[in-house]
């Protein structure tokens, strides 16, 4: 039986391989031929230390000065000489050039277009080759928009072990995703995206978790919240979504959903604008209650637009809470960018 091990590079693209029980990391990455930094192979130089995120490794034999026990005790490992016992999520310390590989291209087909709101459209693709996906919850593409030669960049909103993959997109005027969507998209359309890329995926949770979301910023949280569906933690996670205006608001009965089968899951909902019929008018940072940081025993999980992340971070630290565990993404807002994902 093999694992699977995910191998995130400095630049965000990150590759998956297979890895035997009795292979190490490195081993297998050659096999796939991504040359990860090695130097010795023998746990003396340290060249190939990484950072494990997620998943339980034999860390096999290497001397101090590669790798001290303080640093194996932070998650820090060498791939030459570490065997997988579970999936891995480990931080590779090289670009994804340096180890000559790229982020693989995958094809698609257009199957659903949902029409949520005059800003807020959902897609939904059926890969061709969906087995030669993999990506961590959290993570996003780029999409090329058909017709063009230009990308833009979406989260996945739907789970990695679901066969369809979905996005959601902020229609901006003038921008070239929108007047794809609007004007020209049909069902049935063949689509282009690049990836997965980007450090925003869900880590193994190891305490609660607040999960806080800016408009479309919802999609990467609804695939971590898809993930915890198959791997339930025993752990409070509570979830803030924010928007503008009431047209921006949707999936409200997915997250009413996934509070029926996910234990210990909660959410609330905000709207900016002082006409919306939402009982909570505002921002999330109006909703962040202290507890749910639980004296910074949490992980929390940010994904909006850059002035909506700026401002959870500053209320965070007013409130003198340094959380555990802080991960964030901002998206581009500018017309013409896409949403979903920062770049
Ligand atoms: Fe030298 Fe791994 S390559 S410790």
């Amino acid at each position: 039986m093999a694992f699977q091990v995910a191998l995130s590079f400095e630049d965000g693209i990150t590759r998956f391989i297979d890895c035997g029980p009795d292979e190490t990391v490195a081993d297998a990455s050659y096999r796939a031929r991504i040359n990860i930094p090695l130097d010795c192979r023998d746990g003396a130089c340290g060249t190939c230390k990484s950072l494990c995120e997620s998943g339980s490794y034999d860390g096999g034999d290497y001397i101090d000065e590669a790798l001290t026990d303080d640093e194996a005790a932070l998650g820090y490992c060498l791939p030459c000489q570490m065997t997988p016992q579970s999936d891995l999520v480990l931080r590779i310390p090289s670009t994804s050039a340096a180890a000559r590989t790229a982020a693989a291209t995958h094809t698609a087909t257009l199957t659903e277009i949902a029409r949520y709101s005059a800003s807020t459209v959902g897609i939904t693709l059926d890969v061709d080759d969906r087995r030669a996906l993999d990506f961590l919850p959290g993570q996003y593409v780029n999409v090329r928009v058909p017709g063009t030669e230009l990308t833009r960049s979406y989260s996945f909103s739907t789970g990695p072990h679901q066969h369809q993959v979905s996005f959601l997109v902020r229609i901006t005027e003038g921008g070239a995703m929108s007047g794809y969507l609007t004007d020209r998209a049909e069902v049935g359309d063949r689509i282009d995206f690049t990836g997965p890329m980007g450090s925003f995926y869900l880590r193994e949770l190891n305490r609660p978790a607040l999960f806080l979301a800016g408009g479309t910023g919802l999609a990467p949280l609804l695939s971590m919240l898809e993930r915890l569906t198959q791997a339930p933690a025993p752990y409070p996670v509570h979830l803030i979504y924010g928007v503008s205006t009431d047209q921006d608001l949707v999936h409200l009965d997915t997250l009413d959903d996934y509070a029926d089968v996910i234990p210990g899951f909660t959410f609330d909902h905000c709207v900016a604008d002082p006409a919306s019929s939402a009982r909570n008018k505002g921002y999330v940072t109006g909703l962040i209650d202290e507890k749910a940081l639980h004296d910074g025993d949490a992980d929390v999980y940010l994904c909006g637009p850059p002035a909506m992340v700026e401002a959870v971070r500053g209320h965070v630290a007013a409130l003198g809470i340094t959380p555990a565990g802080f991960h964030y993404e901002k998206f581009a807002v500018t017309a013409g960018a896409g949403a979903g994902a920062a770049r």
